[in-house]
């Protein structure tokens, strides 16, 4: 949205910590669908990153701009919450709030349609980082890793390198899948990507005209959204419940529905059979692809194992999965399991954008899985993610949801406690999320995200212990 044109226009003059003048252009659309709380909160976090808000500059109060703006105040505390939970804000008790600073380990950030959120960075390590989409990553076995590198190091390089991915990896990851995730696929429907988003994007150039309409869980994954909208999509949100994608009266006109059947994003149902079943049936019906995002399957807890959608109709599915959860998002591998003339049209866009996966990391990859040191991995890491979770659950129990598969857990939580609990835990060092930047359209679903991948057990308890107390203080508020 461009401030410029809008109705509402606040030139804010603000002195900072050091003595400095600062000019802040923030303003509002009534017109634009963006929810308020978006409006602000993008138009800072933009500030922030092209620089024309300096680390240790302050902002005016809530109140402040609240009132210039002409919204309420809670528009500028959520919006606010919101960046200090990004790590963009830092709040120093009972004296404002400053712009953190991030330069040091924030990697510059691509243009806001362009993929990637503003909270994929290192946090501060003194914080508790319990936001989600981060797995625990020093636990993998060195020796291993070294082994599979060593390995990968004696096989020769390719000039060619083979545009549906090392024939060894496929072979290795189809055997995975089909015990792991009971895909019936052979490694002739496997293309290896250098992650989900990678697969999405391959898929999107592939089948999508600019206005094509594509189905979106809604609250659901954002990169999800921006890449199929950087390809000239129309996204159409399709909401959730408690149990995940809702499959009846799904809208008309779909090419595409993505989807997150094992562990919805961000709210955590498992899919049950009969929907996915029912999904099926209406992506027969319509001839539209159902898009399955697998990412974080290998975890789940208490619960009987549920076979990828893929397995029940592969003619409808193209299942994404991805080494980012499971090992670490810096490897840089993913795989996209589909029908072979779906696969031959995903290899010859890659031909065509001259996209590919490193032939060496792949190679890695494959000796992993066939020396099974990813399986072990995979064991240790469940049963260290287990207590996590068990920890969040003790903590948070009420109100938690989606807890029984993945690294991160819903806590459903009354909308107006959420920018104080967010803001609280953040003053105290524990980063939060919450389901807002997840909705496309205005919020339906309120709380926290609470993700356990990146964070220590002793860090997850202590963190969550500190969220109740906070939350157990928000709700007895009048
Ligand atoms: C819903 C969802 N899908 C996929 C991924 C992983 O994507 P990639 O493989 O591109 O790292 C994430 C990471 O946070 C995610 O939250």
């Amino acid at each position: 949205m461009a401030w410029r044109n809008t109705s509402t226009f606040a030139v804010l003059r603000e002195t900072t910590l050091r003595e400095q003048q600062v000019d802040l252009p923030v303003a509002v659309d009534r017109s634009d669908a963006t929810p308020l709380v978006v409006q602000v909160g993008d138009q800072l976090r933009a500030a922030m990153r092209d620089g024309a808000l300096r680390a240790g500059e302050r902002l005016p109060s809530s109140r402040s701009l609240a009132g210039l703006l002409g919204v309420s105040r809670t528009v500028v505390t959520e919006a606010y919450q919101q960046l200090y939970a990004e790590g963009w804000l830092d709040g120093r008790h009972g004296s404002g709030t400053y712009v953190a600073d991030v330069h040091g380990d924030r990697p510059a950030e691509p243009a806001p349609d362009a993929g990637v959120a503003p909270s994929f960075h290192a946090p501060d390590p003194g914080l508790i980082d319990l936001r989600p989409g981060r797995p625990w990553v020093s636990a993998y076995d060195t020796a291993a890793w070294r082994r599979a590198w060593r390995a990968a190091g004696d096989l020769p390089m390719s000039a060619w390198p083979d545009l549906y991915g090392d024939p060894m990896l496929r072979e290795a990851l189809a055997d995975h899948l089909r015990r792991a995730r009971a895909v019936p696929a052979g490694p002739g429907n496997v293309l290896i990507t250098r992650g989900t988003g990678n697969g999405l994007d391959l898929l999107a150039a592939t089948l999508l005209k600019p206005g094509d309409r594509v189905g979106v869980e809604e609250p659901g994954y954002r990169s999800a959204r921006r890449i199929f909208a950087s390809r000239g999509a129309e996204i159409v949100p399709c909401p959730v419940d408690g149990d995940g994608l809702i499959v009846d009266d799904l809208p008309a006109g779909l090419r595409m529905i993505y989807t997150t059947p094992a562990h919805q994003f961000p709210t955590g149902g498992r899919l049950p059979i009969p929907r996915r079943e029912r999904l099926l049936a209406w992506a027969r019906a319509t001839g539209a692809l159902v898009v399955e995002d697998d990412y974080d399957a290998e975890f789940r807890y208490d619960v009987a194992p549920l076979p990828a959608l893929y397995g029940l109709g592969p003619e409808h599915v193209v299942l994404l999965g991805t080494l980012s959860k499971s090992l670490s998002p810096d490897v840089g591998v993913g795989w996209l399991v589909a029908g072979r003339p779906l696969l031959d049209r995903v290899a010859r866009t890659r031909k065509e954008l001259a996209d590919r996966t490193s032939g060496p990391v792949q190679r890695a990859v494959a000796v992993l899985l066939d020396r099974g040191d990813l399986d072990r991995h995979l064991r240790r890491m469940r049963l260290e993610y287990a207590r996590r979770r068990e920890a969040v659950v003790a903590a948070l129990g009420p109100w938690t949801k989606g807890d029984t598969a993945g690294l991160h857990v819903l806590a459903e939580l009354p909308e107006h406690v959420v920018p104080e609990v967010v803001a609280g835990a953040r003053e105290r060092g524990v980063l939060v999320d919450t389901t807002i930047r997840h909705h496309h359209g205005p919020p339906r679903v309120h709380g926290l995200v609470v993700g356990y991948g990146s964070a220590a057990l002793h860090d997850v308890r202590r963190g969550c212990g500190i969220v109740r107390t906070l939350l157990d203080h928000a709700l007895q508020e009048p």
